[in-house]
């Protein structure tokens, strides 16, 4: 079953009104992240605006159908942060319930996680 990464596209890191405002960080993130999982046969990526994690941009959620899923942030939006996102959603994958062993962490991810969110109960 295949992963996903939800990426926020309206994330803005601090200084961001410095840097000449044609992209937003969120955006340039998503389009890194979206290139790196190009040929994973069980990463898929999807843009939305705001995830309310704002003060910790740049934020993703990684997530699949039944398993538990997880929300990252304070990224920088540049390659080494794309390819370890996708690195970890490529783990979250191949994980029957969601989590990855800590020794097994792209070192891209440590320290940016936020929140996990339990999978709601199948219907009885
Ligand atoms: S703008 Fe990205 S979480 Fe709100």
């Amino acid at each position: 079953m295949a992963s996903w990464i939800t990426i926020c596209d309206t994330c803005k890191r601090e200084g961001w009104e410095l840097t000449g405002m044609e992209q937003t960080d969120g955006e340039r993130l998503a389009a890194l992240i979206e290139a790196a999982a190009e040929g994973e046969a069980d990463v898929r990526t999807r843009r939305v605006s705001c995830t309310m994690g704002c003060e910790r941009a740049c934020n993703v959620i990684v997530q699949a159908q039944g398993k538990v899923g997880y929300s990252l942030g304070r990224f920088e939006p540049d390659a080494d942060a794309a390819l370890a996102i996708v690195a970890y959603a490529r783990m979250h994958a191949q994980s029957e319930t969601g989590p990855v062993p800590f020794r097994e962490w792209p070192p891209g991810v440590k320290g940016h996680f936020v929140s996990r969110h339990l999978p709601v109960p199948a219907e009885q």
